[in-house]
C-alpha cells in the first residue's frame, strides 16, 4: 500500500522513488492520516508556494486503497482504507508465512560480520556474549534483507600474552588439570605469570619463538587453542548460535610482511623509539603501532592484514565488526590506515559497537568473590530460575521442562540485551530479564503461546474471511503488522536489532489489548478474528526469530 502511494507520488512529482521514500512521513497523530508528504523541498525547486503545490498534487492522486487524500498546509495526508489494508496485510502474512518481512533488495551482496571473537586460554567474557547475541541478530536481519551473510568468529589466538601463558605452563602447568578444565587452568597460569616480573621477558621470547614457527612452542599453542575452541563450542551449542567461518589472529602470522611492505612503500611507516608506527595525529587519532622494536607484530597489524584478506576473499559490500566500545580508537585507527593505504573499500568497514553489561548494582561486571565468571554457568543458572518459574505454573515431564527452561532462559537473556540500543550500557539482571510480565523475552514467548493456544482451541485452518467493521484495536494492530517489512529494512539500515525488539513488544501489547476487548471464538466474525490472531502470531514469531529467539508453541 505504501508502495502504491510512493509510485503515485513519483508520477505526479517527477521525483525519483528514493527521493519520495525519503520524504514520506508517518504523521504524529492518526487524525492526520497514515502517511504524509511534505512539499517544502518541491517548493524550493519549483519556486512556488508549498501549500499550493500540495493542493495541486493532491487533486491528481487517486488510489482505490485510499479513503481520502487531504491537504493540511504544505502537507498531503493520506488516509488508508482500513478494510483493504486489512485484507492485503492478512493475506500477505498468511501467504508468506516465515518469509513475511523478508526482502530481496540486497541480492548477491555479501556482508561479513566479525562477531563473538573471544580470546583463547581465557574465559569467554561477558562482552563476547553481547557481541555473539548482537552479531547473530544482525546476521539474521541482513539475511532477511536479501544479503548473503558470513558470520565470522575471529579468535584472539595470537600475541604476546600467549608467550606468557606458554612459558607459564611449562613452569607450573598440570596436564591433568589442562584436560579437565583447560580455560580455567590456563587463565590461572596467565594471572600468575602476569604478577611475576620475571615472566615478562620470558613471555616475549616465547612469543617470538611462536612467531618464528618453533615446533615445540607451536605444538603447545595448538593444544591450548584446540581445547579452548572445544569449550567455546559447548557454549555456542547451548546458545544455538553458529558461524560460517572460525578464524583467528593467528591466521595472519607469516602473512603480515606484504602489509608491512605496502605501508613502507606508501611512505606511511615511521620509526618511533625503535618501533614502527603510522602517525595519525593529523586526524586526532594518535599513532597506530604496527611493529614493536623486537619485530613482534600487533593487534592492529593483524586486523589490517585480515581486512585486506576478507575484502579479497568475500568481495563484501560491508565488513562489520561487532565489538565493544572500548575498542573504538583501535577501529578508527586501522580503518584510517586502510584508507591512507589507498584502499577505497575502507569506507565499507564499520565498527558496530556495543556498550557494557553492568552488574545489578550498576557497577562494572567484575569477578564474583574473586572468581572468574563462566558464561555457561550464567546460562545454567538462568535456566534453573526459569525451571522454578515454570514449576509454579504447571507440571511437565523432565524432558519438556529442560527444553522449555532453556528456551525461556535464552529468550530472557537475548531479549534483555536486544531491546536496548546496542551502544547503551545494560544492567545484566537475569531476575528482571526472566519476568513473565513487562517488556521481557518470556512475556513475548508467553504472548505467542497464548495466541497459538487460541488457534489450537478453534482448530484453526486457513480459510477465506470477510473484513468486518473494524474496531480501533483491530485497526491499530493491522496497521502495525503491515509495517513489519519496513521495520526489518530500517533495522538493517541502522544496524539496530532493538528496532525489531521494540516492534515485537509493540505488537504483543496491541494484540493483548485487542484480545481483551474482542470476543473471537464463536463470534460472528470468528474467521476474520482467527486470521488476525494467526497473522499476528506469525509476525511475532518472525520478529523473535530475527533476534535469534525461538518460540515455544505452548507455555
Ligand atoms: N579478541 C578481541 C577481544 O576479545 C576481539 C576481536 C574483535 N575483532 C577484531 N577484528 N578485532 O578483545
Amino acid at each position: 500500500m505504501k508502495e502504491n502511494i510512493i509510485l503515485s507520488l513519483v508520477k505526479v512529482t517527477n521525483l525519483t522513488k528514493e527521493e519520495v521514500e525519503k520524504l514520506l512521513e508517518i504523521p504524529p497523530g492518526s487524525e492526520l492520516g497514515d502517511f504524509a508528504f511534505p512539499c517544502f523541498s518541491l517548493a524550493q525547486t519549483l519556486k512556488k508556494n508549498p501549500n499550493k503545490i500540495a493542493q495541486e498534487l493532491a487533486q491528481k492522486i487517486k488510489l482505490k486503497e485510499l479513503d481520502k487524500v487531504e491537504v493540511k498546509g504544505p502537507y498531503i495526508n493520506f488516509f488508508l482504507n482500513k478494510s483493504s489494508l486489512a485484507e492485503n496485510t492478512l493475506n500477505e502474512i498468511l501467504k508468506q508465512k516465515d518469509k513475511y518481512g523478508y526482502s530481496t533488495e540486497g541480492k548477491r551482496k555479501t556482508v561479513v560480520i566479525d562477531m563473538s571473537s573471544p580470546n583463547i586460554a581465557k574465559p569467554f567474557g561477558i562482552g563476547h556474549l553481547r557481541s555473539t547475541i548482537i552479531g547473530n541478530a544482525l546476521g539474521n536481519i541482513a539475511k532477511s534483507n536479501g544479503h548473503k551473510v558470513i558470520k565470522l568468529n575471529y579468535l584472539g589466538d595470537w600475541g604476546t600474552p600467549f608467550g606468557k601463558v606458554i612459558a607459564g605452563y611449562k613452569k607450573w602447568g598440570d596436564a591433568k588439570k589442562l584436560e579437565k578444565e583447560p580455560i580455567k587452568h590456563l587463565y590461572e597460569i596467565y594471572v600468575q605469570a602476569s604478577q611475576d616480573e620475571g615472566m615478562e621477558e620470558l613471555g616475549r621470547q616465547t612469543f617470538r619463538k611462536l612467531e618464528e614457527g618453533d615446533k615445540e612452542t607451536l605444538a603447545i599453542w595448538k593444544k591450548f587453542r584446540q581445547l579452548s575452541i572445544m569449550e567455546f563450542n559447548k557454549l555456542y551449542e547451548k546458545l544455538g548460535i553458529s558461524f560460517n567461518v572460525t578464524s583467528g589472529e593467528s591466521e595472519y602470522n607469516n602473512k603480515m610482511q606484504p602489509t608491512l611492505d605496502e605501508l613502507k612503500e606508501k611512505n606511511l611507516l615511521v620509526e618511533d623509539q625503535g618501533a614502527k608506527v603510522v602517525n595519525l595525529e593529523k586526524y586526532n587519532l594518535g599513532v597506530c603501532l604496527i611493529q614493536k622494536s623486537d619485530g613482534a607484530t600487533l593487534y592492529a597489524t593483524r586486523d589490517i592484514t585480515a581486512a585486506i584478506d576478507r575484502h579479497k576473499k568475500y568481495h563484501a559490500s560491508q565488513l562489520l565488526y561487532e565489538v565493544g566500545q572500548e575498542q573504538k580508537l583501535h577501529f578508527k585507527q586501522f580503518f584510517k590506515v586502510l584508507e591512507l593505504m589507498g584502499h577505497e573499500w575502507a569506507k565499507n568497514c564499520a565498527h558496530v559497537d556495543h556498550g557494557l553489561y553492568l552488574a545489578p548494582d550498576g557497577k562494572k561486571f567484575a569477578t564474583r568473590k574473586g572468581k572468574t565468571i563462566f558464561m555457561e554457568d550464567i546460562i545454567d543458572e538462568t535456566k534453573e530460575l526459569a525451571k522454578q518459574e515454570i514449576a509454579k505454573r504447571e507440571k511437565l515431564s523432565q524432558k519438556e521442562l529442560e527444553h522449555r527452561a532453556l528456551k525461556i532462559a535464552l529468550a530472557a537473556i537475548f531479549y534483555g540485551d536486544l531491546k536496548n540500543h546496542r551502544s547503551a550500557d545494560i544492567i545484566f539482571d537475569v531476575n528482571r530479564f526472566l519476568s513473565f510480565e513487562g517488556n521481557t523475552g518470556p512475556y513475548l514467548l508467553y504472548t505467542y503461546a497464548r495466541a497459538k493456544s487460541i488457534l489450537r482451541k478453534a482448530k484453526y485452518k486457513k480459510t477465506k474471511f470477510k473484513i468486518p467493521e473494524l474496531s480501533p484495536e483491530e485497526k491499530q494492530l493491522i496497521l502495525q503488522l503491515s509495517k513489519f517489512p519496513e521495520e526489518v529494512a530500517k533495522a538493517y539500515k541502522d544496524l539496530a536489532p532493538n528496532i525489531i525488539a521494540n516492534y515485537a513488544y509493540q505488537i504483543a501489547q496491541q494484540f493483548n489489548e485487542f484480545y481483551h476487548k474482542i470476543k473471537i471464538l464463536n463470534s460472528e466474525n470468528e474467521k476474520f478474528g482467527l486470521a488476525l490472531v494467526s497473522a499476528f502470531s506469525q509476525t511475532l514469531k518472525n520478529s523473535l526469530n530475527l533476534l535469534g529467539i525461538e518460540v515455544l508453541e505452548q507455555m
